[in-house]
């Protein structure tokens, strides 16, 4: 694609600010021209903020004819309904996580972005930061040997006023619980790094909430590798976030990652040398949030992809990955049984 990509998004709620300044970083490649959201109010705040024409109704705003890429920020359970919509006007779909709540919805997706010779991105900017791209590469290179153990936390705080917010949020059709959207980056961490799955057991509970959904659980995960992984989730921790950690345990290397949100390189130690272990005292960073500062890097990759000259960081397939690892322990707590990957639908 050559000149300058005209992106639309549609869902102007918290996270949509990440994608509209990160796109303001690229202003000779992309512009944001149009936003959309079913509420009046916020489409017009946004739209006005950031000089964008505004609507309230998707299907209005992808018939204008000059949008080349949808950035999806509205309610999980939408981003399929809302990225097919955009698929079939061949526009390129860029989708928070998770892509979808449901394994078929979300091949429903991939399909249609396949058949209409669109790309589509999920959003997984934390493997952008610049922690997990160290042990990213510890990994490839084969430092820790064979890995035996990989521990994640996620001990965070979601108040009731939180999911009383807005409607969709703990629904089983529209979100999912603190697997699906909170812990879901982390999910995701844990497959990209160690995965692939072998099978999984997990208890999940609400336990204080009053949402459909979890607010907590445990998953223990057997890798295809050999190696074991659990996976810690709540949502309830008193009185704010506490850590967002992953700690991996191998035969020639240990290394923690903390923080609140895996920007902290806590431990880091390896049998022999590389030259990146200089690199781990400056890795280290303060995110804003917990949503951290990867949106920029992503849409980089985006817009790299678009122009021809990268291949995508997270593709649908990629994106449907740790989506299918949250569904199977959805299903080992709801059956009480372990399950094995690949999952059936
Ligand atoms: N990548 C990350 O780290 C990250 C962080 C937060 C949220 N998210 C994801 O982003 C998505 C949105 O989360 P949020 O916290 O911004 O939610 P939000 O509720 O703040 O915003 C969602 C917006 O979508 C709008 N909307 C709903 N239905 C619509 C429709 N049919 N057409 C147009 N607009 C519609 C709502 O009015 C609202 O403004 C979720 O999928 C969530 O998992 C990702």
């Amino acid at each position: 694609m050559k000149g300058i990509i005209n992106f639309g998004l549609v869902g102007c709620g918290r996270i949509s600010k990440n994608h509209v300044e990160a796109l303001a970083k690229f202003t000779e490649d992309a512009r944001l021209v149009a936003v959309c959201d079913v509420n009046a109010e916020k489409a017009k705040k946004t739209g006005e903020q950031y000089a964008a024409d505004y609507y309230t109704n998707l299907d209005d705003m992808l018939s204008r004819g000059d949008l080349d890429a949808i950035s999806i920020c509205t309610p999980s359970g939408l981003h399929p309904m809302h990225g097919i919509a955009a698929a079939k006007k061949k526009l390129h779909v860029i989708t928070e996580k998770p892509m979808a709540t449901s394994l078929k919805k979300a091949d429903e997706l991939i399909s249609a972005c396949d058949e209409n010779g669109v790309q589509l991105f999920v959003v997984k900017q934390n493997r952008l930061n610049s922690t997990l791209q160290l042990v990213k590469r510890a990994i490839d290179k084969g430092r820790f040997g064979r890995i035996y153990m990989v521990i994640v936390n996620v001990l965070w705080a979601r108040p009731q006023s939180y999911y009383d917010d807005a409607k969709w949020r703990g629904t089983w059709e529209f979100d999912g619980g603190a697997f699906m959207n909170q812990a879901s980056h982390y999910v995701d961490m844990i497959e990209w790094l160690i995965g692939p799955v072998e099978s999984v057991s997990a208890f999940t509970g609400t336990l204080a909430r009053k949402i459909e959904t979890e607010d907590s659980g445990v998953a223990a995960i057997k890798f295809r590798n050999g190696a074991f992984g659990s996976i810690n989730v709540t949502m309830l921790t008193y009185p704010k976030n506490l850590e967002g950690s992953l700690t991996i345990i191998g035969e020639t290397g240990t290394v923690r990652v903390g923080g609140i949100a895996v920007n902290k390189i806590e431990h880091w130690e390896f049998q022999d040398y590389d030259d990146d272990d200089k690199l781990v005292g400056t890795s280290t960073y303060n995110p804003p949030n917990v949503y951290g500062f990867g949106h920029t890097g992503y849409y980089k990759n985006v817009i790299d992809t678009l122009k021809g000259t990268a291949d995508p960081d997270t593709d649908g397939r990629e994106g449907r990955k740790s989506l299918e690892l949250i569904l199977g322990i959805y299903k080992a707590a709801r059956e009480g049984r372990s399950i094995p990957l690949p999952l059936e639908y």
